[in-house]
């Protein structure tokens, strides 16, 4: 078989390891040939292809980012985005295509695969925010660096007597701000799911350094919002899937709190830090399972589909199941969590 494979959306680590095990096994068990297309949709959109084989494959399973690049283009957005798809598909002899990435890349999958498109997904988001899935590869790497970041921003915080705010990555979803959160020992957690007063959030600070804490580290999610009319937040730029560029509460909220308790209060912004280098062992293995049950998925016909781990065993679920619903963090996670605040 000839099979297509792309990368789309933010990268995330792993992805390398999913388009190995996707070659991998797609050359030696089966004899198919690959074609990469490059920076996402826009190498479907464009015809950028890659050449791609087990030799081309070597040495990539530690390393982050993506070999083939990737990009939010969205071929809907595009003029005649959708034929020219179809065209470089069948200019480049794809029988299926294997499209890993968030849900807006399988978004597009999905589409593609309703209009007859033979498509396998393979889901991949440092946000863990993809209801059809248990986990994310990426997920835990973006947690683990967070979560050392927090370990750091101790040893300053109790220098100085000071409060962090960590700003961490995540979009609408608190995944990453709750586990780096709870593995660092954050004072409080600021997650989009449960909307924060800020002056409560001062008072437990408040209350935690009059027992004789004098540092504290807020978590605060990129995408947390504070109680309507309770503290401004500006909004950023849209990208071509609708999704507005977050980032900045980190900043908004320190000034508050330094504000609102007196106390020298400091932000510090992981951004992109979270997505760069190289996968943990729990997500390249992740990844390598995802991408060998893909191409599994590929000779079964079992277009439409995308991969999804469900109680350790990698299952296939339907594309559309993938793009339905966003996991959000629910309240009875926050409650636990909230035993170690203020
Ligand atoms: O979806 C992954 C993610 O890293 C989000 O956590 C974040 O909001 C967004 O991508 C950042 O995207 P970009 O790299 O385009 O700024």
């Amino acid at each position: 078989m000839r099979v297509g494979v792309l990368t789309g959306g933010g990268d995330c680590p792993g992805l390398n390891a999913v388009i190995r095990a996707v070659v991998r096994k797609g050359e030696v068990q089966h004899g198919d040939t690959f074609v990469g297309f490059r920076d996402g949709w826009k190498g479907l959109t464009e015809n950028l292809t890659r050449p791609l084989d087990v030799e081309r494959c070597r040495g990539i399973l530690p390393r982050g980012g993506t070999i083939l690049g990737t990009s939010r283009t969205n071929p809907y957005k595009v003029e005649a985005g959708v034929d020219a798809v179809k065209e470089t598909l069948e200019k480049n002899d794809v029988d299926v295509l294997v499209a890993i990435g968030g849900d807006d890349t399988l978004g597009v999958a999905y589409r593609l695969s309703e209009a007859g498109v033979h498509v396998v997904g393979v889901p991949k988001t440092i946000d863990n925010d993809l209801s059809a899935t248990e986990v994310t590869f990426g997920f835990h790497t973006a947690v683990q660096i967070a979560t050392d970041a927090i370990d750091r921003l101790h040893t300053t915080a109790e220098s100085h007597d000071r409060v962090f705010v960590c700003e961490v990555m995540g979009r609408h979803a608190g995944w990453i701000a709750m586990y780096a959160g709870m593995a660092g020992g954050a004072a409080e957690i600021l997650i989009p799911e449960t909307p924060f007063d800020i002056d409560e959030v001062a008072a437990k600070i408040k209350h935690r350094h009059s027992k004789g804490r004098f540092a504290s580290i807020v978590v605060v999610a990129e995408g947390a919002v504070p109680k309507e009319g309770t503290l401004s937040v500006a909004s950023g730029k849209v990208d071509a899937f609708g999704h507005a560029q977050l980032g900045g509460i980190g900043q908004v909220v320190a000034g508050a709190l330094e504000e609102r308790t007196g106390y020298e209060t400091r932000a510090t912004v992981l951004g992109h830090i979270q997505r760069g280098g190289t996968p943990t062992a729990y997500d390249r293995v992740l990844a390598t399972r995802f991408g060998l049950r893909a191409i599994g998925a590929v000779h079964e016909g079992a277009f439409g589909t995308m991969v999804a781990l469900k109680a350790d065993v990698i299952e296939l679920v339907p594309l559309g199941e993938a793009v339905t619903e966003s996991k959000i963090v629910g309240p009875a996670f926050l409650d636990e969590a909230a035993v170690f605040f203020g």
